[in-house]
């Protein structure tokens, strides 16, 4: 059995579920992919099996090239699993079941920034009046107020970066998948917005999903931490983490922060060299 949890005795953090009797969000089961091409067979993940609790915020660790991106197109219905199962436990409706925050290019050039943070809601066909209110709403959250009608290239990464999760937010879907999406920041930039995120999302409760290479980043701001193994990518080991909520950046400079840092590192690192073997 390769899944193991660690729990903690002292300081349970606050209730992370917002729906206790729920069930799972996404309830995936021993789902295994592989990529077939002309060149050959790449096989991403490995019988991962996981529940995503209603009103968690999951984080996602592991080596470059072990399938994380994969496993978060797999939730949000992008690709399909090769072998295995998906249960997806959200309402439908006109929104999305799941918004996307990706990396980089997650912005439409083309469209100033009110545009971008209303474009989910246009698609599921939310009247004008009603979807720009609600994206000023977003806009203001996350600092971008009387930058309505700027172009992303006007704008910093970072700023950038705050349209896509504005966007995501404004989109009114109740789970957020979320690839790397700090990752290009610089380190101050990606700290503030780390803090953002930790405040949206204790406003809201959705389901969040968050791919990171930064164990502090997945320290502040999951409920859990899933730490993945080399390609082929496999549920090595899932850590809840111990800090409460409302939580913030001071959590950084405590010595329980330091030791869980320490414990998922040596985790972590076996397995970022054994990728480094392999490629
Ligand atoms: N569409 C695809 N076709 C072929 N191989 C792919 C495709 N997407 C990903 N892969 C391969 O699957 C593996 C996992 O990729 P990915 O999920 O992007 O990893 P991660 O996000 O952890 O870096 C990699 O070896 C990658 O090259
Ligand atoms: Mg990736």
């Amino acid at each position: 059995m390769m899944t193991q949890t660690s729990s903690s005795a002292s300081a349970p953090p606050a209730l992370p579920v917002r729906n206790a009797g729920a069930p799972p969000v996404f309830q995936v089961r021993q789902v295994s992919k592989i990529f077939s091409s002309r060149t050959g067979q790449v096989e991403a993940l490995r019988d991962v099996s996981f529940d995503f609790a209603d009103g968690s915020f999951t984080c996602i660790v592991g080596p470059s090239g072990c399938g994380k991106s994969t496993l978060l197109r797999i939730l949000g219905g992008l690709e399909t699993a090769t072998y295995g199962e998906i249960t997806v436990n959200l309402p439908k409706s006109r929104v999305p079941q799941s918004a996307f925050v990706f990396q980089e290019h997650g912005v439409f050039p083309w469209f100033d920034v009110l545009d971008n943070v209303t474009f989910g809601q246009r698609m599921a066909g939310v009247g004008k009046v009603e979807r720009e209110d609600v994206a000023r709403r977003w806009i203001a959250e996350v600092g971008l107020t009387g930058f309505e009608h700027a172009y992303p290239h006007q704008l910093s990464g970072g700023m950038r970066q705050r349209i896509a999760i504005a966007r995501a937010f404004a989109t009114g879907s109740p789970s957020l998948l979320m690839d790397e999406p700090l990752g290009a920041l610089d380190a101050q930039t990606r700290m503030l917005m780390q803090e953002q995120l930790v405040r949206l999302w204790e406003a809201e409760r959705k389901t969040v999903v968050l791919v990171t290479h930064s164990i502090e980043e997945a320290l502040l701001l999951g409920d859990q931490i899933i730490v993945m193994s080399a390609r082929p990518g496999r549920i090595k080991e899932v850590i809840d983490v111990p800090f409460g909520r409302p939580r913030d950046v001071s959590i950084e400079g405590t010595e329980r922060f330091a030791q869980m840092r320490q414990s998922i590192w040596e985790s972590l690192r076996d397995e970022v060299q054994a990728s480094m073997r392999y490629s």
